[in-house]
């Protein structure tokens, strides 16, 4: 090429739960047969979608109108609809023109990092949802800035950590919170989120508040929505979807509630710039917009998500019991999505442990899949799991940590199946660590 093609932030994009998918498929052909626990896709993992809910969509399929495009914002009902429901918690107070909907979280994820000035840096997590801390690190065309999450405190956020980056670094320009957390599973107790609230404030930040799972909380906790604690003096983005909740993550649509949006002029002009890029894309997906209020507001709908909730509750209180133990290990109970990360203690692994396979070619592909120099060691033991157990779990270092570990999905829906799965990572930890 003449001349450099290539985006300065292009060697930011990860996004190794679904990489991992690549050598989960290579191994599958060699004949092991995988667990996929990679994935936060509850129908890959065999959720029914109850009947009632299908024929509300295939009631709209039928309808010409959802074939159409929408308004860009998207359809002014539904964002009525969601307006009013905010409202109804007694918060900050929006209406229709303060939502946008996008195709999916991770369309509105680009747009919200990619309008945003090169040199203004968002602090996000340690562990962090790739998908944020990627988008976030290639509009910068720089590694991530980040904040702690504290295994060894619930994976509650370090907030000295906050406070100290946003002042030994001018660019950071707003703090990312994802509540419940995607790897870790936690729900922030509301105490921390009022404090991250006043940390913007004394500091002139925004803050974009990812609440995907705010429904999905157990174990006795609440997710307290930004909305109830915002104020009326920090602008604010919250994003939610109907990925997990419905759940219907192949119908890409999630939304933007935009809070104390004339608070600040120039915050004011990036939304607007935000809109405009919608306005340039015309719109977002149809079909999900038009069904999302008769779904959320039919009389099964919270009976349906309830029973999820509960089995999501059973897993996590499974997964603890039997990992919580393992030598090595630091684990947390998970309280809301439906993730658990697990951190190995510093110094527990190294280069030269690994776990049997039987399958020589497996054993062959393996050996060549870690002597590369940048295998990092966590990522080193999930690829041995994989290849001797046919677990499928996610290395935690690339979700922007240095921690060594992993995370996998609380999705399996049988219940022996499940506890299996624990029990063989239990036993391979236990394995892998003691064969060097
Ligand atoms: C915290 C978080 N935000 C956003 C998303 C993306 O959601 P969507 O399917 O709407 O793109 C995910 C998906 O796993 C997630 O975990």
């Amino acid at each position: 090429m003449r001349t450099d093609i290539v985006h300065i932030g292009a060697g930011e994009l990860t996004y190794e739960i679904r990489n991992i998918v690549n050598v989960g498929e290579k191994l599958q052909k060699l004949g092991v047969p995988v667990n996929w626990e990679n994935i936060g896709d509850p129908i890959a993992k065999g959720e029914d979608i109850p009947s009632w809910m299908k024929e509300i969509v295939v009631e709209a399929v039928r309808d010409n109108a959802t074939y159409g495009y929408s308004p860009t914002k998207g359809i002014l009902t539904t964002r009525e609809y969601i307006a009013e429901q905010v409202n109804s918690r007694g918060g900050t107070q929006i209406d229709s023109g303060d939502i946008i909907f996008f195709n999916g979280l991770g369309d509105a994820i680009s747009k919200v990092f990619g309008f945003l000035k090169r040199t203004a840096r968002v602090i996000v997590p340690t562990p962090s949802y790739t998908t944020h801390s990627s988008a976030e690190a290639a509009h910068a065309g720089d590694r991530p800035v980040t904040y702690i999450l504290d295994p060894n405190h619930y994976w509650y956020p370090d907030l000295e950590d906050i406070e100290n980056h946003i002042k030994y670094n001018p660019a950071v320009a707003g703090i990312l919170i994802i509540n419940p957390d995607n790897p870790t599973g936690a729900v922030y107790p509301e105490h921390i989120l009022r404090d991250i609230v006043k940390i913007a404030e004394k500091n002139d930040l925004f803050i974009i508040c990812d609440e995907v799972y705010q429904n999905m909380t157990y174990n006795g906790t609440r997710a307290v929505p930004l909305c109830t604690i915002i104020g009326d003096r920090v602008p604010a983005i919250c994003m939610r979807g109907i990925s997990k909740e419905m759940p219907w993550p192949g119908s890409r649509c999630g939304w933007i509630e935009v809070y104390n949006g004339h608070r600040d002029p120039m915050f004011e002009k990036y939304i607007n710039s935000i809109v405009n890029a919608k306005m340039v894309e015309v719109c977002s997906t149809t079909l999900p917009q038009t069904v999302l209020p008769r779904i959320q507001s039919h009389p099964e709908y919270h009976a349906y998500l309830e029973e999820r909730i509960r089995r999501y509750e059973w897993c996590s209180n499974v997964a603890y019991d039997i990992l919580k133990d393992v030598k090595g290990l630091l684990v947390n109970r998970t309280n809301g999505a439906f993730y658990m990360s697990a951190a190995f203690i510093n110094g527990t692994l190294n280069h030269r442990q690994s776990l049997p396979i039987e399958n020589e070619d497996v054993r062959k592909s393996v050996a060549e899949l870690v002597s590369g120099p940048d295998v990092s060691p966590d990522k080193r033991f999930v690829y041995y799991l994989l290849a001797s157990t046919g677990v499928c779990v996610v290395p935690l270092s690339s979700f922007a940590t240095d921690l060594q570990g992993f995370r996998i999905t609380l999705l399996e829906q049988d219940k022996e199946r499940f506890i299996g799965i624990f029990k063989t990572i239990a036993a391979s930890i236990k394995a892998y660590i003691e064969s060097a």
